[in-house]
């Protein structure tokens, strides 16, 4: 393990970074003095002579009118009220319960005294900012029959963008929709991709000087990757980016495609990939905008690009001119990927002073493990290390940017096929929103470490790669003290701090300059640090698992910290230790937190399982195990957990299911597709002896849940 714990510890570095601008670091001193406080700094900085509202460039104060705060996504708040000295006077304002059992992931966004955030289903609410009172709410009607894709984007969705008095949201079934701020109607809607080629939308769009940026994913089922930009004010589609050659004369097209289909060794992506489902970021200096990609729809390369190939632009980060689409520049950080090691997770843009030269640059903490620092003048790697034990790579060679591999970890090349390694397919951190404080230099995200057991057996959908995934994380005995909450320096290149967190998988977080990084965890607790040190400053009891980021903003006078809680039912459901006690099952609600609030947190309605006896369905333990490869081969597991009693929102419990009762009703849903239109999609392929292998499977799991407590 050696390797895996080259973690590196505190070494006596300097400790304050040079980012620090001596005058807002001097203001903490007096953050206590509205006059003196440090959001009188800031707006006296070069900065903020921009009002976040206006052109993104500042930093959110009374609005949050960007998902990541400003254009620079750095989840960053001016507002001081609440500080470090104060915090413990945080008391609940008012609470919202949503309508939506499946969680909640989006930031919420808020101008002038109204809060606008979606759930999934692509349902939107509009939000009195003062009190909690629904303004609005829109639910639009997602077809989820077509395939994997709309099935698992219908019940995520990553938040909005509102601009211009238009607020805008993506959908399952591949819609870009423009509602009217003001009620909720629909001004416009456009169609950005084909939900019958695995596509569908869960991220969140962008809007910037009148245009919308949105893609659309997963890329595990083979969709074909794109960046749109549609015209904000009537959803006219403007230019389209593919980030894979998906066609056998593609590179003819541009010359993006000119680099990447010689990275192919067909030429071009047979089975398409690199999906933009996550970070879209506008970078107004050089009027360019920057997202993510996924990895491919087979993870193991020798399938997609058989012999060799670094197979462009999957796990990259893609720069396009803002106005046209056309390509700038790229940076794969991981060729040749093997382990779903995505880059659509947050991008943040920061100008960062590295011993006495200013740059600009892009940092982002993606699923391999490694923090990356890019120029974002040309694209080029700055430094990247890891902030979890990584065993695939033992560091990056900074001049190529590429990094140095470790032996054993390409599963395909070990004799037996396989390779456990750390981090696995989760990723050492996923979507969830990071933040940075401009005044202590620091990024706050969660982490987790995590391992997969890859192996080439080609029978699982995810990537056709058969991995453990469908049974690591799958107990909170086994995962304890697996996640944490990081503060690194990207000066410094490693963790100012780090505090251990009870279950991996933990929310996205809000900086502000009252000295506080504030962040909710899957345990449903909200807490606030002390930025600078990590010193636990306020907890509070939510009663609900929380995935998404908390936001800040002030209405009347009073600065607000709103978070919106509620796991999302697909974590609950692929990782069953977020289903564990009460706070997995919570309402999905906002609330609202102010210094002195004295509301109550409304009680939580925990959803029990039904009791319904299983049925016996004599079998052998060959059967069962048949039984168990279809489960994985059919994805069930994906949806429905794997241990098939999933109680996430919209998905049902299969061992609870009155229909594993009927051998003709387990038949018409499993193969013949009877519920697809709400995302359970039929498994033509199956044969009735398949799906009666797989009954009994559920039915033996269902009988050792029944006898057992719960
Ligand atoms: C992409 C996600 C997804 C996958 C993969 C999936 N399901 Fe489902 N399943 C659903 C959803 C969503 C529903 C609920 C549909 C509804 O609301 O009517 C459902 C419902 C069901 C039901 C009906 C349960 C009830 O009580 O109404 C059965 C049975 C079922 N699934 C079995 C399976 C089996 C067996 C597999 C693997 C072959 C599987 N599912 C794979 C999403 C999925």
């Amino acid at each position: 393990m050696g390797m895996l714990e080259s973690n590196k510890a505190m070494n006596g570095k300097r400790f304050v970074a040079n980012l620090v601008v001596i005058a807002v670091a001097a203001a903490w001193a007096g953050a206590a003095s509205a006059k003196n406080g440090i959001n009188d700094q800031l707006q006296m900085s070069e900065l903020n002579k921009h009002n976040a509202i206006n052109d993104g460039r500042g930093y959110a104060a009374d609005n949050w009118a960007y998902k990541g705060g400003s254009y620079y996504e750095q989840n960053f708040s001016a507002l001081t009220q609440v500080n470090d000295r104060n915090v413990n006077r945080l008391g609940l304002s008012w609470a919202l319960d949503l309508n939506g059992v499946d969680g909640v992931s989006a930031t919420p966004i808020v101008i002038d005294g109204v809060i606008y955030v979606s759930l999934p289903g692509s349902i939107v609410y509009a939000v009195t900012a003062n009190t909690g009172k629904v303004l609005w709410k829109f639910e639009p009607k997602v077809d989820a029959s077509h395939g994997f894709s709309s099935s698992w984007t219908r019940r995520i969705n990553r938040g909005i963008a509102v601009h211009d008095g238009k607020v805008y949201v993506g959908t399952a079934d591949c819609k870009l929709i423009a509602l009217n701020s003001k009620n909720g109607e629909i001004t416009w809607s456009s169609s950005v991709c084909d939900p019958t080629k695995e596509h569908g939308i869960a991220g969140a769009p962008l809007v910037v000087k009148g245009r919308v940026y949105i893609g659309s994913g997963v890329s595990d089922f083979g969709a074909v990757g794109h960046l749109s930009a549609f015209d904000a004010n009537n959803g006219k589609e403007l230019w389209k980016f593919f980030t894979v050659p998906n066609a056998p004369d593609s590179h003819t097209k541009s010359k993006a495609m000119d680099i990447a289909s010689k990275t192919w060794s067909e030429g071009y992506a047979k089975d398409g990939g690199a999906a933009v489902w996550g970070s879209i970021v506008y970078d107004p200096d050089f009027d360019t905008v920057y997202f993510g990609t996924d990895s491919a729809s087979s993870i193991n390369p020798e399938v997609r690009s058989p012999g060799g190939g670094d197979t462009l632009y999957t796990n990259s980060i893609l720069a396009v001119d803002a106005k046209t689409g056309e390509y700038k520049w790229h940076y794969q950080a991981v060729p040749r990927d093997a382990w779903d090691y995505n880059a659509n997770m947050p991008i943040m843009l920061a100008d960062i002073d590295f011993d006495g030269v200013k740059k600009k640059v892009l940092m982002q903490a993606p699923k391999s493990g490694f923090f990356y620092v890019v120029d974002r003048s040309n694209g080029k790697l700055i430094s990247a290390d890891n902030f979890v034990p990584v065993s695939w790579a033992s560091h990056y060679d900074l001049d190529t940017g590429r990094p140095v591999e470790l032996p054993g970890a390409r599963y395909y090349q070990n004799s037996d096929g396989k390779a456990l390694v750390y981090p696995g397919v989760w990723g050492g951190h996923n979507w969830q929103p990071m933040s940075m404080s401009p005044v202590t230099g620091l990024v706050y995200f969660s982490a987790w470490n995590l391992s997969t057991l890859y192996a080439t057996d080609n029978k699982a959908v995810l990537g056709g790669v058969l991995t453990d995934t469908y049974s690591s994380g799958t107990s909170p005995k086994d995962v304890k003290g697996r996640g944490s909450l990081i503060a690194w320096d990207p000066v410094q290149k490693m963790a100012r701090w780090k505090i251990p967190q009870d279950l991996p998988i933990n929310g996205g977080t809000l900086s502000t300059a009252g000295n506080l990084v504030f962040h909710g965890t899957a345990t449903g607790l909200l807490n606030a640090y002390s930025a600078e040190n990590g010193q636990l400053l306020w907890s509070k009891k939510t009663g609900s698992a929380i995935h998404a980021a908390p936001v800040s903003y002030n209405v009347d006078g009073k600065q607000v910290i709103l978070a919106a809680v509620g796991a999302p039912a697909m974590a609950r459901n692929s990782l069953p230790a977020y289903s564990v006690g009460e706070n997995a099952r919570g309402a999905t609600r906002l609330m609202a937190f102010v210094l002195d609030g004295k509301a109550r947190v409304p009680e939580t309605k925990v959803r029990e399982h039904d009791k319904v006896a299983p049925p016996n369905i004599p079998s052998t333990k060959e059967a069962l195990k048949q039984g168990e490869e279809l489960y994985i081969r059919g994805s069930c597991w994906l949806c429905h957990g794997p241990h098939a009693d999933s109680i996430g929102g919209s998905i049902p419990s299969l061992t609870r299911s009155p229909i594993l009762q009927s051998k003709e009703a387990w038949y018409e849903v499993v193969v013949k597709g009877a519920k697809q239109n709400n995302g359970m999609i039929g498994q033509g392929d199956f044969s009735p002896e398949d799906a009666e292998l797989l009954r009994a499977y559920v039915a033996d799991k269902a009988r050792g849940q029944f006898n057992s407590k719960k």
